[in-house]
């Protein structure tokens, strides 16, 4: 087989999910400007002890955040046991920079993969290759270290990175032994020289399928998922952030390649006090929809506080996103690309016998689906099963798109059932 169809195969059910929650949470919560705050203020890590010594989450229930990923509709949740600041949040053996000996005091990520497990989420882990807290991390000479160019700092530069590579190698290891099935693990991420064989990353993920055979793995380790032959550590899916690639993700033979974007609720990852730009959940949806009819995944995140409270706002967003998915999931989950043009009123999504139009926008009574090159036997209104007329205007003849006469559609408008944007369903006829 080759490496494109064993990804095909192996990527199935992600695919199928389609919406999962991201986490950050981490020490930078208390700080409360966001997970990069040690390399934008070039903070040490003395200065930065007093969250260590002071993370104490006493409203930390991941059972709460699972029970509102469900809610929402999302299938699968990758949190992150270390984000660049080297600070574990589960009990590794390498190291003592973890929440145990935190006043937190005990392996937070367990109680994050038993909660979500038992909700049927999907468990993935994030893992940073980049860590600002290991001493064979290279400093003074990298871009992005908090100890950049800082004299103090002049002789850490990854002499023994081997050291590291290990360390890292170790605690994979040991993130995917201690917690049963894993289903993603999500490396962030490599950059100038810091990339591939740098971290090992044949070895890596190697380790990685050999320890959890069904395992997704993202494409942050380096290598090209869009090329003819795909390295082994390139991965299973592209990871474009912050942005929706405008015609999906596909590799130099013209050919889908699994995707799944991450975007934040505001405009941070880790938990930001004052930021409180967020994004409303008809926006969410929008993206969401975008993405399916895309083929690709939504990775939506949220940044819980130092406490362990997901935001107020988040939780709002997520709770009314979770309404209209409980009516419309259906053109979500296992559905992708429709082969059809983008189209004024909005977003088509297809499954195996079915499209589904995400109608964004209306305007007269009936909306036409042009250059489709399926049947329909019937359409519906997907929150409600109820009927939708199909039927040609009586000079749409008139009006062809490449010698066809568009499908006609009833619009939905004017029986909303929700706030958010209604979904018509259209049965294809097979024959
Ligand atoms: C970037 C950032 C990081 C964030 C990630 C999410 O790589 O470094 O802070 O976790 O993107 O995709």
């Amino acid at each position: 087989m080759s490496i494109q169809s064993e990804r095909a195969e192996r990527t199935k059910s992600y695919c199928y999910d389609r919406f999962g929650m991201f986490i950050h949470w981490g020490l930078y919560a208390i700080p409360a400007e966001g997970e990069w705050i040690r390399s934008n203020k070039r903070i040490s890590i003395e200065d930065y002890q007093p969250y260590f010594d002071t993370f104490d989450p006493v409203n930390y229930d991941p059972k709460k955040w699972a029970k509102l990923a469900k809610k929402a509709g999302m299938r699968y949740a990758v949190l992150t046991t270390k984000h660049h600041d080297g600070f574990c949040l589960f009990d590794s053996q390498y190291t003592d920079y973890k929440a145990t000996n935190t006043p937190a005091g005990r392996d937070l990520v367990r109680e994050y993969v038993d909660a979500f497990r038992a909700e049927g989420i999907k468990i993935g882990f994030y893992y940073s290759l980049l860590d600002w807290h290991h001493p064979d991390y290279p400093a003074y000479n990298d871009n992005i270290h908090p100890m950049r160019g800082n004299e103090a700092y002049k002789n850490q530069n990854g002499e023994h990175f081997e050291r590291y590579v290990e360390y890292m190698h170790n605690q994979v290891r040991e993130l995917l032994t201690n917690y049963g099935k894993i289903d993603i693990i999500w490396f962030d991420f490599s950059y100038d020289d810091m990339t591939a064989e740098k971290w090992e990353a044949t070895k890596m993920v190697k380790m990685a399928r050999e320890l959890q055979p069904g395992i997704i793995i993202d494409n942050r380790m380096g290598g090209d998922v869009c090329s003819a032959e795909p390295e082994i550590y390139s991965g299973d899916f592209a990871s474009p952030e912050q942005m929706i690639p405008a015609w999906g993700v596909r590799d130099v033979n013209g050919d889908p390649v699994p995707w799944e974007t991450c975007i934040t609720l505001n405009g941070h990852w880790g938990y930001c006090a004052k930021d409180h730009n967020y994004k409303s959940a008809r926006n969410v949806i929008n993206m969401l929809m975008e993405c399916v009819s895309k083929g690709g995944n939504l990775l939506l995140n949220v940044g819980p506080d130092a406490k362990g409270n997901i935001p107020d706002e988040s939780i709002e967003i997520l709770t009314e996103v979770g309404e209209w998915m409980r009516l419309n999931s259906e053109a979500v989950y296992g559905c992708g690309i429709a082969d059809i043009p983008k189209h004024d009123w909005g977003r088509i999504t297809k499954s195996d016998d079915a499209l589904y139009l995400y109608v964004q926008d209306t305007c007269c009574e009936d909306i036409a689906i042009y250059d489709c090159p399926y049947k329909a036997k019937g359409a519906v209104l997907l929150a409600d099963g109820s009927y939708v007329r199909m039927q040609e205007p009586w000079n749409a003849h008139s009006y062809k798109t490449n010698g066809k006469v568009p499908l006609f559609v009833q619009t939905p408008e004017f029986r909303n059932l929700n706030g958010n944007a209604n979904v018509i369903k259209i049965y294809l006829d097979k024959e």
